[in-house]
């Protein structure tokens, strides 16, 4: 049947569901310039507000990942699993988390993406690394692999982790834009497609969805955050996947590290058995589950316990070294990270000004202390600064005594510490001895 956009933009505007060929028909349209700019905004604001159906929306992302290159997996004699997080201050997790999968068996090809806004990117804590560069020109850890090379080096080494290349998911690319300039990225079936479609052209069989809830999320609300995780599990496993999501807290910082270099440092205490315990518990139960679905382990449990083993017993740590030279970084830096990365110049404490209980750490504000500072980005085209950013000595709930650091400030210059060093005062608190801050469960639900 011949469509017109403006039909199906109708049919949306008034509440009907559309079929896989409309579906397709616009898609396709939007990536050859049949389906204008203004069209396919008119169609985001109708879905805005009419929503989609379970169907549409897993057409919509089937559509979106064949608007580009898809991977397959299928030759390989292992299994692949990836996970994907959506977005959080200190969330570094796919670093330990790929090289401990890989190490347990199982090809974790990631295509990861950058810090935008208070929340942090692989991609950037990755290029942190320095090193000779897969060139020999002395670029450091590259993520720009063709696919080629991706899919070569996901066949020796089990783990590549590399940015979006132009021809994966162009659809989304040009939409996301769109959206972005339109009011139209708060709509659950048009951030499942837009999130969906990348991690499924990207093949792996298995997908675990670390979906963040707090004020450093993009979902502020518990029940948010699950209806996100059900339609994300729902569209998935319609496109034959199997997809778990787990929802994590992001009302606080996770681990004690914050910028690009810091959380590359913290990884590799993660990776040598060591580490915040909560950035750890949060890298067995994701692994533990990539295992379970790629039917390496039995069950969950079971595959918890092989992840902690492999980051107890060096093999996720030797994984990341193979990483990091494969990719052209400096494999030392799993040796002797503070002397390998960058380092920024001025180092200053805060320190605890009374005895007591570190109250409630706003996830989102301290994100943005952290852009301040020059981590992150306000726009997609800012530098940043790999060297700058915050480790926290104590975290909520962690008795102090006065004098105890609670967090240093990393910065390029005095100014810019002093000024982040103000702002952190402003958001710790301290408790009275014996009271204890109000926070999310680290995991808060599994939706299968
Ligand atoms: N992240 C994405 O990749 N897409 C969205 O629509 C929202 C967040």
């Amino acid at each position: 049947m011949q469509h017109r956009a403006v039909e199906l933009i109708a049919a949306k505007r008034d509440g009907h569901a559309l079929d896989q060929a409309a579906i397709d028909f616009l898609i396709r349209g939007y990536c050859d310039g049949s389906v204008p700019d203004y069209q396919m905004a008119a169609f985001a604001m109708a879905t805005f507000f009419q929503g989609m159906t379970a169907d549409e929306t897993a057409w919509l992302l089937d559509a979106m990942q064949r608007s580009g290159d898809v991977l397959n997996w299928d030759h390989l004699d292992f299994p692949t699993a990836d996970k994907h997080s959506t977005g959080g201050v200190g969330d570094k997790i796919s670093l330990p988390l790929a090289a401990a999968v890989a190490a347990c068996g199982v090809g974790v090809p990631m295509i990861s993406g950058r810090g935008l806004g208070h929340t942090g990117g692989t991609l950037d804590k990755l290029e942190s690394i320095p090193g000779p560069g897969r060139d020999g020109k002395g670029g450091g850890f590259d993520v720009r692999l063709s696919l080629d090379d991706f899919q070569t080096m996901v066949g020796e080494l089990r783990v590549s982790l590399i940015g979006q290349t132009p021809n994966l998911c162009p659809a989304d690319r040009k939409m996301y834009a769109l959206r972005d300039v339109t009011a139209t990225v708060e709509s659950i079936p048009l951030i499942v497609a837009s999130i969906m479609s990348k991690k499924l052209a990207e093949g792996a069989g298995n997908l675990v969805l670390d979906v963040k809830v707090g004020s450093g999320a993009f979902m502020r609300t518990v029940e948010q955050a699950r209806t996100l995780a059900q339609a994300m599990v729902d569209a998935g496993q319609r496109c034959g996947r199997n997809v778990t999501a787990i929802l994590t807290a992001m009302d606080r910082p996770l681990g004690t590290h914050i910028g690009n270099a810091l959380e590359v440092i913290e990884s590799v205490q993660l990776l040598r058995g060591e580490g915040p315990a909560d950035s750890r518990a949060v890298t067995c139960r994701l692994g533990g589950e990539m295992l379970r679905l790629a039917g390496v382990a039995p069950d969950l449990a079971q595959g918890e316990a092989r992840i902690a083993q492999a980051l107890d017993d060096g093999t996720a740590l030797a994984k990341f070294r193979a990483l990091v030279e494969a990719h052209g970084g400096d494999p030392r830096v799993v040796d002797a990270p503070e002397e390998i990365l960058p380092k920024a110049p001025v180092v200053l404490a805060l320190e605890a000004w009374t005895d007591g209980v570190v109250g409630t750490v706003d996830a989102l504000q301290i994100g943005l202390i952290s852009v301040r500072l020059g981590a992150g980005r306000n726009r997609k085209e800012d530098d940043i600064d790999p060297a700058v950013g915050l480790v926290f000595g104590a975290k909520p709930g962690d008795v102090v005594i006065s004098g105890q650091p609670l967090c240093w400030v990393h910065a390029a210059d005095e100014r810019t510490a002093e000024v982040a060093l103000s702002a952190l005062r402003r958001e710790i608190s301290l408790l009275a001895p014996g009271q204890s801050p109000e926070l999310l469960p680290l995991f808060i639900d599994t939706i299968y």
